[in-house]
């Protein structure tokens, strides 16, 4: 039970129930990140040719992209079990190699947001990485030695949104590293249409593609909208999602026809009305908008840059004449020149 905790705490709620059913269960099935994928396929065929566990990998972008779900395929191609984990679950070396002890050959490791391993269990993880070994201390003081466990040959897959704050002495022992990319729309577009058949929900293709259009690029949206506007369906129409029920229950959640939500539009009227279009620095937009850097960062940025609604510059954040035009803000002259808005900070 202890191992149970382990490996479910720290877990997303959302992970551990309904969605399950809606995740691809095969490269086949997984729409999009095609590179990723192609890439995946030979190693995995590979590896069972040889009759070898996979080399470990490292997953990262996003959060929503699919990390969890690609790291589950992988181990149903490679035919092989999962254990799941997260980094602040994680506390103390003890805790790792009690997971580690426990796994099996060939098994797939996943840890989730490895990038908050603390320094000691990470100095774990680099021989059994390295050389499928657990070295421990027995004893203490001058008499204390150290020994070497075998562990079993076993795949790490980990995951994180921030692959630059990962140690160097981690990243290097990672043999495949993978980045994952916003979807497109017309990728959402499938998976909403799959999801909406698993669910049996009428969906017509105006109303899938709307609730695609909307769900800024990332698959985990996706599916919670077309949730949520199938409830809408239910209680305000006759079941039935068209563009139109799409549409009035999106507006209901406050998402914008780009997709943006509260924040986003809290994070970009900042900039522009209290930082005149920026330059800002993340930290002073992080308490003018009372949200968290990380959370800007790793959330909101990435769909707003794909907008090209932000720009990063040395100096801070920059909102773009885009982001002035879509939120109805006549663009300031600095936003239309960035140059001049740091000629003027310089001065
Ligand atoms: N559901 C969530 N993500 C998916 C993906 N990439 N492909 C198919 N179905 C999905």
């Amino acid at each position: 039970m202890q191992d149970e905790r382990l490996v479910m705490a720290g877990y997303r709620e959302e992970d551990r129930e309904g969605d399950l059913s809606l995740r691809p269960r095969s490269l086949r099935e997984y729409i999009g990140q095609d590179a990723v994928k192609e890439n995946l396929n030979i190693y995995i065929h590979a590896a069972l040719k040889r009759r070898d566990a996979l080399d470990h990998m490292l997953l990262y972008g996003p959060p929503g992209l699919g990390k969890t779900t690609l790291a589950t395929i992988v181990a149903a191609e490679m035919g092989q079990n999962i254990r799941v984990t997260s980094g602040p679950a994680i506390d103390r070396p003890g805790d790792l190699a009690a997971i580690l002890t426990n796994l099996n050959a060939g098994d797939i490791l996943f840890i989730d947001e490895i990038h908050r391993l603390s320094r000691a269990v990470e100095e774990v993880l680099y021989p059994a990485m390295e050389d499928f070994a657990l070295d421990i201390m027995i004893g203490k003081g001058p008499t204390a030695r150290s020994m070497r466990l075998d562990l079993p040959h076993f795949t790490l897959v980990g995951a994180t949104t921030r692959a630059g704050q990962l140690s160097a002495p981690l990243r290097d022992r990672f043999g495949m590293m993978f980045r994952l990319e916003l979807y497109t729309s017309e990728q959402l577009a499938q998976i909403v249409k799959r999801s909406s058949s698993i669910l049996g929900m009428p969906a017509e293709e105006d109303g899938i593609i709307e609730i695609a259009r909307r769900s800024r690029g990332t698959p985990r949206i996706a599916n919670r909208m077309l949730k949520r506007v199938r409830d809408y369906a239910q209680v305000k129409a006759d079941g039935r999602i068209t563009r139109q029920v799409a549409n009035e229950g999106l507006n209901l959640l406050e998402v914008d026809e780009l997709g943006l939500d509260k924040v986003d539009r809290n994070v970009l009227l900042t900039m522009i009305d209290k930082f005149s279009g920026g330059p800002v620095g993340l930290d002073t937009l992080a308490a003018a908008t009372g949200e968290d850097a990380l959370t800007i960062e790793d959330v909101y940025e990435p769909f707003l840059l794909q907008l090209g609604f932000i720009q990063r510059t040395p100096r801070g954040r920059l909102a773009t004449p885009a982001a002035y035009l879509h939120l109805g803000r006549q663009p300031a002259q600095q936003a239309l020149d960035p140059q001049i808005n740091f000629l003027n900070e310089d001065q």
